[in-house]
């Protein structure tokens, strides 16, 4: 019998989301007017804890927008970590800065605020925060540093929607809070984001940038040069229809984490992903990493895993090493070894709800029986 191939990420649209996308469908409301916006992004604002969320087309653009809103010019620079995915980095060079590139802390892969103060100029102006495979950076510690200096600090939530940070969660715990709803995220809808605030002014100048710059009291009349930020009915359609299901999502998510967890923890040279004792993170894509006493590298199991009609997927390249960065980072000689090291040893196992328990012990075999002892 040949077993079926078990991808990487798949999203879960078992609940409302058709019936809801027929609706709006229906109703004509499908560009970005409409019920299920505001019923999303009320919604949404209540999971994070924060006055206000807005729906926009993406992630990369949630964090342009905020950058815009945050007055980032030519010139300035803007602290993140070198471990995450590039639209961290992009949507500094969106605005003209430049990015400096922080090392992760090993006690959780996120950010290392102890490294932030040497990483500071005059030209500093912020800090984006990134919650890395669900796991919360440690923000009381990167606001307070932040807070000495005057920088502002932005959370880039992508990865991360509703884990916590000192039973706080995330989102509301910064200046501004950014999602992404791509379709291998927690919740998605297809392409889509978010951003989180409680600042009325900076919710404020968003919704304006968003929306090509049109004064909130005055249509057709635009102040500012703005942009075309928007998401529509029909994706925030599906967005509720997630969200109505969040806590079903969760625990399958959980499910899937918990026994990885119980089946891998004892694979000798199997390491697995590091939790500070303040975080409560949302599984997102499980995270191992392959130790020389596993007896192959990461990407023989990677290789391997593939044969067997498992995909997996590498951990993040560092962001200093690629082609747009790697220049700027040579120059202030930035070293970042414990990304480095992470990077060329970690790997991301199948993760999503409908993954059942038979192909979670079938992929742990696997990872078992290849292991070179
Ligand atoms: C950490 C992080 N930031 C930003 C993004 C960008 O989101 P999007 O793909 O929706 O533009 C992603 C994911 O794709 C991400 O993982």
């Amino acid at each position: 019998m040949t077993q079926s191939r078990i991808p990487v990420a798949a999203p879960d649209l078992t609940g409302n989301e058709e019936n809801y996308v027929v609706d709006a469908i229906r109703s004509t409301w499908i560009s970005s007017t409409g019920p299920y916006i505001q019923r999303f992004e009320h919604d949404f604002a209540g999971l994070a804890g924060t006055r206000s969320a807005l729906s926009v087309s993406n992630g990369t653009v949630a964090l342009h927008l905020a950058l815009l809103a945050l007055d980032v010019r030519p010139g300035d620079e803007v602290l993140v970590p070198s471990l995450t995915y590039i639209a961290t980095a992009n949507a500094v060079r969106y605005v003209g800065a430049e990015p400096v590139f922080i090392d992760v802390d090993p006690a959780n892969w996120c950010m290392d605020p102890r490294h932030l103060e040497d990483a500071i100029t005059p030209r500093t102006r912020g800090i984006i925060a990134v919650h890395l495979y669900g796991h919360p950076a440690d923000m009381d510690f990167i606001n307070q540093i932040a807070a000495v200096h005057g920088l502002w600090v932005v959370e880039d939530a992508a990865e991360a929607h509703c884990a916590q940070y000192k039973d706080r969660p995330v989102g509301g715990l910064a200046r501004v809070g950014t999602f992404s709803f791509f379709g291998n995220k927690i919740f998605t809808c297809g392409e889509g984001g978010a951003v989180t605030v409680n600042d009325p002014q900076l919710e404020l100048r968003m919704r304006t940038l968003r929306g090509q710059g049109m004064d909130p009291k005055r249509r057709y009349y635009f102040p500012i040069t703005g942009y075309n930020f928007r998401l529509t009915n029909v994706a925030c359609a599906m967005l509720c229809a997630q969200l109505e299901r969040r806590e079903q999502i969760l625990r399958e998510r959980r499910r899937v984490y918990e026994r990885y967890m119980r089946q891998l923890g004892d694979v000798p040279g199997i390491g697995l992903q590091p939790m500070s004792p303040w975080a409560r993170i949302t599984p997102w894509l499980f995270c191992i990493t392959v130790e020389p006493a596993y007896g192959r590298t990461r990407d023989e199991l990677a290789a391997q895993l593939d044969v067997r009609g498992i995909e997996t997927r590498p951990f993040f390249i560092p962001l200093h090493t690629l082609p747009p960065f790697r220049e700027g980072a040579r120059r202030r000689k930035e070293a970042l070894p414990i990304t480095d090291h992470l990077a060329a040893i970690g790997l991301n196992l199948p993760t999503y709800t409908s993954l059942n328990d038979s192909d979670i012990d079938r992929i742990c075999d696997e990872v078992r029986r290849f292991r070179r002892g």
